[in-house]
């Protein structure tokens, strides 16, 4: 089977690395991909958001399977078109793919489906969130204490466009679960944990994630499958009811409360960096499996976690994200893998035959071991190992986890 990825981040390389140790793989496209993706597979420099020249290199190079990373291009559409050139695609249409794309619309499909999710406040009063409507790329969601904070949410929310959103602050831990789905059929991953915030404790801006970490003392297999029960399949029935049936990855943001589990978010595609540390513990064959969902049947294919746990840890370029300095020398990959580590390229380029930073999140380092705690002993260590000027990253992902099962 000959794949297109559809990305350049770093889920797109972790996606790029388990796709190419399935038996199914003939050849491995990548567009634009990034230089880690390059080692595995074929870069084409195309953007991901060019669905005409993407739809000829299908054409072109006879890809049979197209999985697309990144939100945007399924909001606009991109898997409509190729799915009328007639490619199968891995990921949901325009109109599924709205339950990441607008958030008013994912409140009306939770509110029919009976999904638990945080109340909508007709004033905004703090404590509150005051959300975006659209795509924001995680910049359209103000947490706010104070009426200070509301107060300055609140045109900062209105000038990215369209409507705001004012709903309830929960409180709890955060879970990121993922559901291959095909129609109303899902099967569950093992849940991870991402770190949003820029510095350690949680301090700083949000970002696109700085860490992530499988599995969760707080939520077991049986607990995942429960959550996708109660949150995915109801969200799929829904979706599928009204004519748009969802096909891809369905990712559920969720607060455990103390009241019981509400989602935050819902999200069309994989996750970054939390695949990063759900990938390497996956059993099964993923490319078997996506193949599966695209083609509308997830019947006999299963997909398991090993017993092992994933740590994966961000390096970000200095300036992230406000305004992240690229051009940087990067050092170090080699002896980073030479220590079991497990290096995805983000937002890197090859200039002059050199490794230099191109984005706001570079690199991310992922580490398997038999416990967490020793996942991010070796995951660190490999970090160590890695230079380039005014690299950011978290010292404490999944301390916490640490902690908890010591
Ligand atoms: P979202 O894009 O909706 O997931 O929001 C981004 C982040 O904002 C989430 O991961 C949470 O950390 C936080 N957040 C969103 N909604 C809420 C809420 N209702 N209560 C508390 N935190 C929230
Ligand atoms: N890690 C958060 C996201 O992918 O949206």
């Amino acid at each position: 089977m000959n794949v297109l990825l559809v990305g350049s981040g770093g889920r797109e390389h972790a996606l790029a690395w388990r796709i190419a140790q399935s038996p199914r793989l003939g050849e491995l496209h990548a567009a634009p991909g990034n230089p880690g993706i390059a080692t595995l597979g074929t870069c084409h420099p195309l953007r991901a958001d060019d669905a005409e020249s993407l739809r000829d290199l299908c054409r072109e190079v006879a890809v049979d399977l197209v999985i697309v990373g990144p939100e945007a291009p399924l909001v606009a559409g991109l898997a409509d078109h190729l799915r009328h050139a007639g490619v199968a695609v891995f990921g949901p249409s325009a109109d599924a793919a709205r339950i990441e794309g607008s958030k008013s619309f994912a409140k009306e499909i939770m509110l029919a489906a009976g999904v638990p999710t945080a109340r909508e406040l007709s004033e905004p009063r703090a404590p509150c969130v005051v959300k975006a409507d659209g795509l924001a790329a995680g910049k359209g969601v103000f947490v706010c204490r104070s009426e200070e904070e509301v107060a300055a949410a609140l045109p900062r929310a209105r000038a990215l466009g369209g409507r705001v959103v004012v709903e309830e602050l929960l409180e709890g831990s955060e879970v990121s679960l993922f559901a291959v789905c095909a129609d109303e059929d899902a099967l569950t991953l093992a849940p991870a944990q991402d770190f949003k915030r820029l510095g350690d404790g949680d301090e700083g801006p949000n970002t696109g994630g700085m860490g992530s970490y499988s599995p969760l003392p707080l939520v077991d297999e049986e607990e995942a499958e429960a959550l996708v029960e109660a949150v995915h399949r109801p969200v799929l029935r829904e979706l599928a009811r009204r004519g748009t049936p969802f096909q891809g990855l369905l990712y559920a943001g969720l607060m455990l409360t103390e009241t019981g589990p509400r989602v935050l978010e819902f999200n069309c595609r994989f996750g970054d960096p939390e695949t990063q540390a759900i990938l390497p513990r996956l059993e099964g064959d993923l490319l078997g499996a996506l193949a599966a969902a695209a083609s509308g049947s997830l019947a006999g294919v299963d997909l398991g976690a090993g017993p092992d746990a994933a740590v994966t840890v961000v390096l970000a370029a200095a300036g992230y994200p406000d305004a992240p300095e690229t051009g940087a020398r990067i050092g170090g990959i080699e002896a980073a893998e030479a220590e079991g580590a497990l290096v995805f390229h983000a937002g890197t380029a090859l200039r002059d035959g050199a490794l230099v930073s191109a984005g706001g999140r570079v690199l991310s380092v992922t580490a398997v071991a038999p416990s967490v705690g020793g996942a991010r002993e070796q995951v660190y260590r490999a970090v160590d190992q890695i230079e380039f000027p005014g690299a950011q990253y978290r010292r404490d992902v999944a301390l916490g986890a640490v902690h908890a099962t010591a």
